[in-house]
């Protein structure tokens, strides 16, 4: 559907965004997600057209569209500010880019009414935006933008503004619209809830540079940089170097001593200088008095410190020798049936839940 061939833009000593291949497959949802400044907006910009590249081209299903104006492409936007015309009617407003295209008046009638069956707003055709709220405005823009049919619909952090539960209504809208009519999305947030639920594949974005590109569950699972696995969730990263590559586990020394990974999917020589990533939920936390090494797992000593109840999750932060703390995820539970904070505990992995992590 779209692809960027090497694609970089800088602006005067910022390199904005650094030379990047990468494509949407007709019909995804794709999601561009990363801390504030990644340049995430950047990208948007370039694909719409609103910023020429510095260097690369862009394709819009085969076609070179890198000099072609906005207005050419094919794509609708939808902003985080909604950008609606607050003097026009809803109406007027979602029936403007029919009118620029010049359709008939009983077309844009039928089309009008349809989409905003489809947003869920029927009967507010006639009101102004100021008259209504931030949820309904945001459901307006977007009907602005499906109506005339784009072939990739273009989303920089539009539901930014909405308080949580809004937010998250409106992502299962959007997902519901996504699915309904088939159509190709780009999306851009920050929100890591947002960018996993939402999307088929992610973009990991950093200071201008992919970190990765993967679906959720790879990007959760096999993140490939430190920056992945502590921008996804939450990791435990205990940096080591490589004794012993070769055999069954990958045998590191770190500051809690020798510990045991799962093969790693990148090449990891012997001297490598890497992070072991555990998730919290891997951690087994035991009283310290009852812990007798099980079998294949290595126990460490340390103190807990608090506790934390997440609804149906308590979490706990562990100190261990060396200073390092550690976060603990148990289901169920609750703050009352853990040790108190100051108390002695042992904590437990399995090396299958440990993973090399190359350093950057
Ligand atoms: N028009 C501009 N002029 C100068 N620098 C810019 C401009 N737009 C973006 N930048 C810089 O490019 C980087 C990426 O910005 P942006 O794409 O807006 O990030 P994001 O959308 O991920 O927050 C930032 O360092 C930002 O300051
Ligand atoms: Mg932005």
């Amino acid at each position: 559907m779209i692809e960027l061939k090497q694609v970089s833009r800088r602006y005067g000593d910022v390199q904005a965004l650094a030379p990047l291949d990468f494509s949407v497959r007709q019909g995804e949802f794709v999601t561009l997600l990363g801390p504030s400044g990644s340049g995430k907006t950047t990208l948007l910009n370039l694909i719409a057209g609103m910023v020429p590249p510095s260097s690369g081209q862009i394709f819009v299903r085969g076609v070179d569209i890198t000099h072609a104006p906005p207005s050419a492409r094919g794509l609708g936007m939808v902003f985080q500010n909604y950008a609606l015309m607050p003097h026009m009617t809803v109406f007027d407003n979602i029936a403007f880019p029919l009118r620029v295209r010049k359709l008939g008046k009983d077309e844009i009638r039928r089309r009008v009414t349809n989409v905003l069956d489809m947003v869920r707003l029927p009967n507010i055709a006639g009101r102004k935006p100021r008259e209504l709220s931030g949820g309904q405005q945001q459901r307006v823009s977007l009907a602005r933008c499906i109506v005339y049919n784009p072939a990739l619909i273009l989303l920089d952090e539009p539901l930014g503004a909405l308080d949580k539960k809004l937010r998250e209504q409106m992502q299962l809208e959007i997902r519901r619209l996504h699915a309904q009519l088939g159509i190709t999305m780009l999306n851009v947030t920050h929100d890591q809830e947002e960018a996993l639920s939402m999307s088929d594949r992610v973009v990991l974005m950093n200071e201008g540079r992919v970190e990765q590109i993967a679906t959720p569950d790879e990007l959760y699972r096999a993140p490939r940089t430190a920056f992945a696995a502590s921008f996804i969730g939450t990791a435990n990263l205990i940096a080591g170097t490589v004794e012993e590559s070769g055999g069954e586990h990958i045998v590191v020394s770190t500051a809690l001593g020798v510990l045991r990974a799962a093969s790693a999917s990148c090449p990891v020589p012997r001297g490598a200088v890497v992070n072991l990533l555990v998730r919290p939920e891997s951690v087994r936390m035991t009283p310290a008095h009852d812990s007798a090494g099980a079998g294949d797992r290595t126990c460490h000593a340390g103190t807990l410190e608090d506790s934390i109840t997440l609804g149906s999750v308590v979490r706990h932060h562990v100190r261990l020798p060396g200073d390092m703390q550690i976060v603990v995820q148990q289901q169920g539970g609750t703050r009352a049936t853990a040790p108190a904070p100051g108390a002695r505990v042992m904590l437990d992995w399995a090396p299958e839940d440990c993973q090399v992590i190359l350093q950057d």
